[in-house]
């Protein structure tokens, strides 16, 4: 993986040119009180990196003799790594990460500027953390100061975004790899749980059950809070309670994922916890399959990103005006959104090391962002009977008979060469195959 790592610094330095490129770590693992939580690295450190330490800086300085690729990380500690664990220190930062140089944390102030008089760019993410952007900025002033007497400096702070994360959007075989894998383990988990599920049940049994495949498999556990919603609770876009028990007759919706290495999956089936829909729901659940298949049937390179949206959309309207939910013209319906008060959400988003994934939908109103091989999104509608009294309103002629019906079905899809490959297609969604 070193060689991987090297070979995306090496693609950015190309881009930013004479810049000097400054990404921070995530900064400490989540404290509640004094326990500690879970650390998670920042995912464009991750990148860049494979370094999966806080309090660390790297620094991408293309035009500096010797030092292109810095990193400052935490020295070795033998009394603090007693309490939080194995530190890599300075010297290993150099052999093992392949940095040309390794400082402790602690001297960055007076290291980096030297990494940024000769830059013409600054490019850093000021998003993230008041007081990091703090310190880049005094170090930016106090070389705006000198800049006459040298005639060099950074005229500019640039975002990090644009140019790493248009990296980002296209996954590597390496990448892809483990994507495949975290694809793998949820497609397991969510076959076991459709047996698994069944009347008398609890949702946190079936919750369970997932992450223990994940667990099992290797994988850092889930990617997101699972959603396990059933009956009514189907309609609620981000259920976590996960604490209803569930009965005959009911839809369960199971939204859930792992991560692998970092890398994300994210699945949504739903399917009669009895094992035969009813025939409101069977009717409304064909009318989502058939809006994801369209869908998905629009991920091919050279498309536009919208179309897959664009066609869920236009698929669903038609299947709520068959059944009489929406009246009106189709066009129309699409133009005022009337689909949005059973249809709230996008059709999917980008999926990698984060799983609403780095990566623009579109380039301003006029340029579409067109689909190209190496890219993974997921494909998701759905259609949401809302029974809550306030969204009630905005669904006024709703026959009850449909009323408390959410469903939503979700694949993982690859851009290939020719068109697409659905990573998650190991989990049946056929009705026949989803009724027992
Ligand atoms: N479960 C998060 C999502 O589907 O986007
Ligand atoms: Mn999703
Ligand atoms: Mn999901």
């Amino acid at each position: 993986m070193q060689a991987e790592y090297r070979h995306r610094r090496e693609q950015l330095m190309l881009k930013i040119g004479n810049g000097t490129a400054i990404f921070r770590s995530a900064p400490t693992a989540v404290m509640h009180n004094d326990v500690e939580y879970n650390f998670r690295q920042d995912s464009d450190f991750f990148y860049l990196t494979g370094f999966n330490e806080p309090q660390a800086v790297a620094v991408l300085a293309p035009h500096h003799s010797e030092h292109r690729f810095v990193l400052f990380v935490q020295p070795k500690d033998l009394e603090k790594e007693v309490w939080s664990g194995y530190r890599c220190g300075v010297e290993a930062a150099k052999q093992e990460y392949g940095a040309d140089e390794a400082y402790p944390i602690t001297e960055l102030d007076e290291k980096l500027p030297q990494y940024l008089e000769k830059a013409d760019r600054i490019y850093y993410h000021l998003g993230r953390d008041r007081a990091f952007n703090d310190k880049i900025l005094k170090h930016w002033q106090s070389l705006m100061r000198t800049y006459p007497k040298r005639g060099t400096g950074p005229i500019a702070i640039e975002d990090t975004g644009p140019v790493l994360h248009s990296m980002r959007l296209v996954k590597s075989q390496a990448e892809l790899e483990l994507m495949r894998k975290a694809a793998d383990i949820a497609v397991e988990a969510h076959n076991h749980a459709m047996k698994f599920a069944s009347p008398g049940r609890y949702e946190y049994e079936i919750q369970a059950e997932i992450e223990y495949i994940f667990r099992r498999h290797g994988a850092i556990g889930p990617a997101y809070p699972s959603i396990v919603a059933s009956g009514r609770n189907s309609c609620i876009l981000h259920y976590i309670e996960n604490n209803r028990q569930m009965q005959d007759q009911d839809l369960l919706l199971i939204d859930a994922g792992c991560a692998y290495d970092y890398y994300n999956s994210d699945i949504t089936r739903t399917f009669p916890v009895g094992g035969k829909f009813t025939p409101e729901q069977k009717i409304l659940y064909e009318i989502v399959l058939n809006a994801q298949k369209q869908a998905i049937a629009q991920v091919q390179p050279g498309n536009p990103y919208k179309q897959i949206h664009d066609t869920a959309v236009r698929v669903l309207t038609e299947g709520l005006v068959g059944l009489g939910i929406l009246t009106g013209e189709i066009d129309k319906l699409i133009e005022e959104e009337k689909y949005k008060p059973y249809y709230m959400h996008r059709t999917g988003h980008w999926l990698g090391l984060d799983v609403h994934d780095v990566g623009v939908y579109q380039h301003g109103d006029d340029k579409p962002q067109i689909l190209q091989p190496g890219q993974v999104l997921t494909v998701e509608p759905g259609l949401y009977i809302v029974p809550d009294a306030k969204l009630a309103e905005e669904q006024p002629q709703t026959d009850p008979r449909w009323v408390g019906i959410g469903i939503r079905i979700e694949d993982d899809v690859l851009v290939t060469p020719t068109g697409h490959e659905v990573l998650t297609a190991g989990v049946p969604k056929e009705v026949h195959e989803v009724e027992r």
